[in-house]
C-alpha cells in the first residue's frame, strides 16, 4: 500500500488538514478539510482550552477519514526565531554547530538552553576554495511552545513525526525545490500575522514575520461601520478591495492596514536585494486565507511593481477530476498543510 503522510495546520482562525499519498513520485490527494479552531486555541495555556482544541483536531481527522496517527505540524512562524548567518568561513560539521550556537546567542532573545536550535545549511563551498563560505539558516523553537504542541497533538492521539516551521511548509508546497524557479517573495497572509520569506533556488533567504493579519482587516471595518465581527468579515469577503464597492468606504477601512502590510512585504524585497543584488524578486505568491480577498493580487501587484500570484500548493499534486475546482476555491488557505504533507523523511 502506499505511504500516507498527513500535514496539520493548527491555525488562530482554523485547523487545516491534509492527507496526500505517495505513487511512483507523484503525490496524490487522500484527503483533506479544515474546522473552525476553537477560540482562544494554542494562544491559551489552561488545560480546558487546549482539551478544546484537541477535541476540534479528533473531529477533523474523524470528519476527514484520515486514520494516520503520525503527523507533520507546523509551528507558527511568528513564534519562533529564524535568522540565515552568512558570514561563516568553510566550516566541518562541528565547527558549524559551535558558530551557530555563538552567533544564535545574539539574535534569540532568551538562554539558548530555552530553545530548541535547527539549522539547514544553504551554501557550503569546499574546503579548498580561497573564498569558501558557509551560508545557514538557523530556526531556534522555544521549548515551552513546542512543549505545547507536543501536548495538543498528545491529547488528540497524535504522534508528530516532524515539527517544522509554517515558512518551511509554504516553501516546499509553492515553491518546491526547483532551482530554477525565480526568485520569489512569498506572503503568508493568516488571521493573526502575515508572514514573508523570500526564496531562490527553492532556499528561503530571509524571513520575517508582522502581528496584521485578518483579524486586523476585520476590526477595522468593524470599527468604521460600527458592525458585530461577523458582519464585518461577510463585508471584507464580499467588497474586499474594490473601489467600485459601497463608495470605496470598505476599501478606506482596509487601506491602513493592507499598507502596512505591503510595506512591509516592500522592506523585505529591498532588504533581501540589498544582500543578494544578483538575484533580484521577480513574483510574489499571496498565500493563507487572506490571499482570497477580492482585489488583493492586483492590490499588491500595483503597490509592489511586480507579478502577484495566489497561492496554488495543489498544482503538483494528483487529484480527481472532480475535486480539482472545490480545491481551487479555498487553495491558498491550504498552503501550510500541503507544504507539511510534502514532507520526505
Ligand atoms: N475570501 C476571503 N476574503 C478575505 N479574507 C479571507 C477570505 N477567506 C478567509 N479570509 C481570512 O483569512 C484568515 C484565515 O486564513 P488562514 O486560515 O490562513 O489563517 P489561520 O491559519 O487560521 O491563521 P494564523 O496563520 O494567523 O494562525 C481570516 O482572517 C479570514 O478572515
Ligand atoms: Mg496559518
Amino acid at each position: 500500500m502506499a505511504k500516507i503522510t498527513v500535514g496539520l495546520d493548527i491555525g488562530f482562525s482554523a485547523i487545516k488538514v491534509v492527507a496526500l499519498s505517495k505513487e511512483k513520485e507523484q503525490f496524490r490527494l487522500v484527503s483533506l478539510g479544515s474546522i473552525p479552531t476553537p477560540q482562544p486555541g494554542m494562544a491559551s495555556d489552561t488545560e480546558e482550552d487546549l482539551e478544546n482544541l484537541a477535541n476540534a483536531i479528533k473531529k477533523l481527522f474523524a470528519a476527514t477519514r484520515i486514520d494516520q496517527r503520525d503527523v507533520i505540524v507546523a509551528l507558527p512562524e511568528s513564534r519562533v526565531f529564524t535568522r540565515i548567518i552568512d558570514d561563516l568561513p568553510y566550516l566541518s560539521d562541528n565547527e558549524l554547530s559551535s558558530a551557530i550556537r555563538y552567533a544564535a546567542e545574539e539574535f534569540i532573545p532568551m538562554p539558548l538552553s530555552d530553545v530548541n536550535l535547527n539549522w539547514q545549511i544553504l551554501i557550503r563551498s569546499a574546503a579548498n576554495d580561497k573564498n569558501a563560505r558557509t551560508v545557514v539558516l538557523v530556526i531556534a523553537s522555544p521549548r515551552n511552545v513546542v512543549a505545547k504542541y507536543l501536548k495538543v497533538l498528545d491529547m488528540a492521539g497524535l504522534r508528530p513525526k516532524a515539527l517544522e516551521t509554517e515558512t518551511i511548509a509554504v516553501t516546499r508546497s509553492l515553491v518546491g525545490n526547483n532551482p530554477f524557479s525565480p526568485s520569489t517573495l512569498i506572503m503568508q497572509f493568516g488571521a493573526t500575522t502575515t508572514d514573508f520569506a523570500a526564496v531562490s533556488k527553492g532556499l528561503i533567504w530571509f524571513t520575517r514575520s508582522i502581528s496584521s493579519g485578518g483579524m486586523a482587516l476585520t476590526r477595522s471595518i468593524a470599527q468604521r461601520f460600527n458592525f458585530e465581527l461577523n458582519q464585518a468579515e461577510q463585508y471584507k469577503r464580499i467588497y474586499g478591495l474594490m473601489e467600485d464597492q459601497l463608495e470605496g468606504k470598505v476599501v478606506e477601512a482596509l487601506k491602513p492596514i493592507v499598507n502596512i502590510i505591503a510595506g512591509e512585504a516592500r522592506r523585505v524585497i529591498q532588504a533581501f536585494e540589498t544582500k543578494y543584488p544578483s538575484n533580484p524578486i521577480k513574483r510574489v505568491v499571496v498565500s493563507g486565507g487572506g490571499a482570497k480577498m477580492p482585489g488583493m493580487v492586483i492590490y499588491l501587484a500595483g503597490v509592489l511593481g511586480l507579478e502577484v500570484q495566489e497561492a496554488d500548493p495543489w498544482y503538483s499534486i494528483m487529484k480527481d477530476k472532480n475535486s480539482a475546482s472545490k480545491l481551487a476555491q479555498d487553495a491558498p488557505s491550504y498552503s501550510v498543510a500541503v507544504g507539511l504533507a510534502l514532507r520526505e523523511d
